[in-house]
């Protein structure tokens, strides 16, 4: 494919300029304050994929944010590949933490990232990567080299759970069909260590709220004769692990696929330094269930974490209470065959169990999604792989992430589809954190690498 190269190098000021223009729009689904900004989002978006080439490029309303869908359609004998990716970001906080300001992008050279990187929320995950297939979409149609058929469906609610996402998949099979879906929403090893993700962890996330005494009370008077809600929460949620780190709900494990020794050799094999991974942390040591390598506990095994915790006082000075309520939020990530509805209910039962008189306990289900594994004997991973190969000179890797696209698996179970996930970024790009940033190298790399998916997935579908 003469020329994406050459298109890349002629254009390039003007990719890295259109990405830095959507940055700066606060696109922050989880935030009421920034409504405004996100459906201005979705607008730019739309106005991206007409002047990518689109032929019709819909806004389309759900009862949250609406849901960007264009299409391409050349010919209907020719493969069909769906895009999915989000506009929507997470939050900025904490805002001091960041070096600039989080929707005031900058490039700046990194130690990975000598050719510099974009640091605005949502570089990475996932404006960055999404807006890398709009920039393949417009090479292939500006040089007439589009393939096959192209469908994009780019959502507004991903770091809010998708759920009018999944009502939008139900009620427009016919719209979304398609041979394959493409997804750049996660990360490879390193620039030098392609990859290709060939697994997602499930979530349920759920929030929890002790409540004791019906008013907050002095700590002095009445401290040591009632049960202190905070006390009594972390209590809770310190027996969620044993000794060995592993979870202590019943039957929290009753269906984790487990790997064999040959599959978890084959892991084994991707270059990991655990000296890097414990000092790009700043950490003494690393931590988790007993049996497994840091790999493993972060892609195949389920685990259980607390993602916020509060409750009583916490101004300044000191305030001597004993507060009437503690809450927290909790998410469980999931490998296949778990059911996340069903770890929830479990969950619900046992943290509802555990609680002693004197306090009662309401758990809060969020929002949840199954995990996914996709097959690497398919034409669309082979034809990912090729794609890899052709532009980082060496086959990427397979490798099972531990992160959650909960779509993914609702994809496959009401459009028939496979997945295949092409990420660019790197774990140390910070998503989700301050300071989250896309390497240019990395932006500029998934625009190269996408047209050589179409062109391969097409011919191997012929
Ligand atoms: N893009 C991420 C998921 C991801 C990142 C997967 C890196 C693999 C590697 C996505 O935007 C995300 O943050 N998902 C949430 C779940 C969602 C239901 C809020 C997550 O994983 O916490
Ligand atoms: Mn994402
Ligand atoms: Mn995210």
């Amino acid at each position: 494919m003469e020329s994406i190269k050459n298109y890349i190098s002629e254009h390039k000021e003007r990719f890295l300029n259109e990405l830095i223009e959507l940055l700066k729009m606060p696109s922050v689904s989880a935030d009421t304050a920034f409504t405004q900004d996100v459906l201005d989002t979705a607008e730019a978006v739309k106005a991206s994929l007409l002047n990518a080439g689109c032929d019709v490029v819909e806004i389309c309303e759900t009862d949250g944010y609406p849901i960007v869908y264009g299409e391409k359609i050349i010919n209907a004998a020719l493969p069909t590949i769906l895009v999915y990716g989000h506009y929507d970001v997470q939050p900025a906080d904490p805002i001091n933490l960041w070096t600039s300001p989080p929707f005031e992008p900058v490039i700046k050279k990194t130690e990975k990232h000598p050719d510099g990187a974009i640091y605005a929320r949502g570089a990475c995950d996932d404006k960055g990567q999404m807006y890398m297939h709009v920039k393949a979409l417009e090479f292939m149609v500006k040089t007439n080299q589009l393939p096959c058929n192209v469908k994009f469906m780019i959502e507004g609610e991903e770091e809010v759970g998708s759920s009018n996402l999944a009502v939008f998949v139900a009620n427009n099979k016919e719209k979304l069909a398609n041979d394959i879906i493409l997804i750049s929403d996660t990360g490879m090893i390193a620039n030098d260590v392609p990859s290709i993700t060939t697994g997602l962890r499930g979530l349920s996330y759920v929030e929890v709220e002790v409540t004791g005494p019906n008013r907050d009370l002095h700590s002095g008077l009445y401290g040591g004769a009632v049960a202190n809600p905070i006390n009594v929460l972390t209590k809770m949620i310190a027996s969620l692990h044993d000794e060995n780190n592993r979870i202590t709900i019943p039957g929290f494990y009753d269906k984790v696929e487990e790997l064999s020794k040959e599959e978890r050799a084959e892991m084994a094999k991707a270059p990991f330094s655990l000296e890097n991974y414990k000092n790009a942390l700043a950490i003494e040591d690393i931590y988790g269930e007993k049996g497994y390598t840091t790999n493993e506990r972060n892609s195949i095994r389920p685990t259980l974490d607390v993602n916020g915790i509060w409750g009583g006082y916490i101004g300044e000075g000191a305030k001597t209470v004993i507060a009437s309520k503690a809450f927290a939020k909790i998410s469980m990530r999931l490998v296949p065959n778990q059911d996340w509805k069903e770890i929830t209910e479990l969950f619900k039962t046992h943290f509802e169990s555990i609680a002693p008189k004197g306090v009662t306990v309401v758990v809060k289900p969020h929002h949840g999604g199954q995990g996914y594994v996709t097959p690497i004997n398919t034409i669309g991973y082979q034809a990912a792989s090729k794609a890899y190969e052709t532009t980082f000179g060496k086959k990427p890797i397979p490798q099972r992430s531990g992160g959650s696209i909960p779509i993914v698996a609702l994809f496959e179970k009401e459009l028939n589809s496979k997945t295949i996930l092409m990420g660019f970024g790197l774990d140390s790009d910070a998503i989700h954190s301050p300071n989250e940033h896309f390497g240019v190298w990395n932006y500029l790399k998934g625009i190269e690498t996408i047209p050589y998916f179409y062109k391969y997935f097409t011919e191997m579908n012929s």
